[in-house]
């Protein structure tokens, strides 16, 4: 059965949005249609709404209040995602996506399961790699083989954002560059490593919870701002050692990994970086007996989040993950960020 297009509101409308998920919508125009865009900077809706053929906004209010809006995507800067995904629930849209981190604190997150709870509608958070194909075959297989996660190593070096967003698109936002933060000074080691936790390990803390089942004992055991601009966290989470390093740099080449390794098997996670349209990551699995690598698939995490949406949207709200997974995931990923940042902040910078 063919059913029209979802209509889509896009609330915040800067690089992300811009080099993101416009891209990915207009590879999916089957499924979507960008109806209505939403920035408080009037001069960004107009330019941006004008280049998905969609009505402009600046209030929220305003794009909800549009019935041509289906579902909505909430790409604000964080602090407002909490009010945003409520606001579009009550007002009885079909299903929400919402960028990470979905919320700022525990408490905010509840605020969204109850209106979820309340209204019915799901909501997804935009972390990619939970949606990349070659990780849900990946984890299907370590899954099967009944592996049992001793060591995760994530690795992430990357140029800086604005190098890939105009890459992906012309930004009509660049960012400000800043200058090199001065790592002598405690406080900025600390907003380092919690801006890297929530910022890049964010996407891969679901995996490894999803890896690791109880996260109810985690405990920091190192943690370091890395010259110029990078962290690096060593954990423990019920027994099990994760060490996470994040790294922006202008060298080639960029690296995007999870390493997850058992007493019997290793899978190697290689994901694309950030803003890039290029396919899923791979995913390979060596054991004794064989390896087996799953991907590159045509389409990448993203197009995997909304292709998500769709479903939850069209199908009912079965398909869609439990708030509650989603707060779990929220609370390990401030836990971690917290902890990681109070020690950076005693630490020496690397
Ligand atoms: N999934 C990814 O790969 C990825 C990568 C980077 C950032 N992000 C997330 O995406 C979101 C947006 O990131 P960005 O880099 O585009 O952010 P940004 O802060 O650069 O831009 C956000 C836009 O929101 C607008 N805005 C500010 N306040 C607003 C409000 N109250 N309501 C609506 N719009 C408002 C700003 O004018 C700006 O145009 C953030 O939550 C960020 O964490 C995701």
């Amino acid at each position: 059965m063919t059913r029209e297009p979802l209509g889509v509101g896009i609330v915040g409308a800067g690089p992300v949005v811009q080099a993101i998920h416009l891209p990915t919508l207009a590879r999916l125009g089957e499924l979507f249609e960008v109806r209505n865009v939403m920035d408080v900077n009037p001069d960004v809706a107009a330019a941006v709404a004008g280049r998905a053929g969609a009505s402009p906004s600046t209030s929220i209010d305003e794009l909800l209040a549009d019935d041509g809006v289906e579902v909505v995507a909430i790409c604000s800067p964080s602090a407002f995602h909490a009010p945003q995904v409520i606001a579009a629930m009550r007002a009885g849209k079909r299903a929400v996506l919402c960028e990470k981190p979905f919320a700022t604190d525990r408490e905010q997150a509840e605020l969204i399961a109850e209106a979820s709870r309340e209204t019915g509608v799901p909501v997804i958070v935009g972390a990619m790699h939970t949606y990349d194909p070659a990780w849900l075959a990946g984890i299907a297989e370590w899954e099967s083989l009944g592996a049992d996660a001793h060591t995760i190593r994530s690795r992430v070096v990357l140029p800086p954002n604005s190098r890939f967003e105009t890459s992906a698109t012309e930004v009509l936002t660049p960012r400000p560059s800043s200058g090199l933060p001065d790592l002598g000074d405690p406080s900025v080691r600390a907003q380092m490593v919690f801006g890297g936790v929530l910022g890049l390990a964010v996407h891969d803390l679901p995996l490894v919870r999803r890896l690791i089942p109880a996260t109810d004992e985690v405990a920091v055991v190192s943690a370091s701002a890395l010259s110029p601009w990078g962290y690096e966290v060593g954990l423990t989470a019920n027994g099990r050692l994760v060490h996470a390093i994040g790294a922006l740099t202008e060298q080639w080449r960029p690296t995007w990994e999870l390493e997850v390794v058992s007493d019997h098997a290793r899978m190697l996670l290689e994901f694309p970086p950030s803003y890039v349209h290029a396919g899923s990551a791979t995913a390979t699995i060596a054991t004794s007996a064989r390896t087996v690598r799953f991907g590159p698939y045509p389409h990448n995490g993203y197009e995997g989040e909304w292709r998500a949406l769709h479903a939850i949207a069209t199908t009912g709200s079965a398909a869609a993950p439990s708030v509650e997974s989603l707060i779990d995931d929220l609370v390990f990923i401030l836990e971690v960020a917290s902890a990681a940042s109070a020690t950076a902040r005693r630490e020496e910078a690397r």
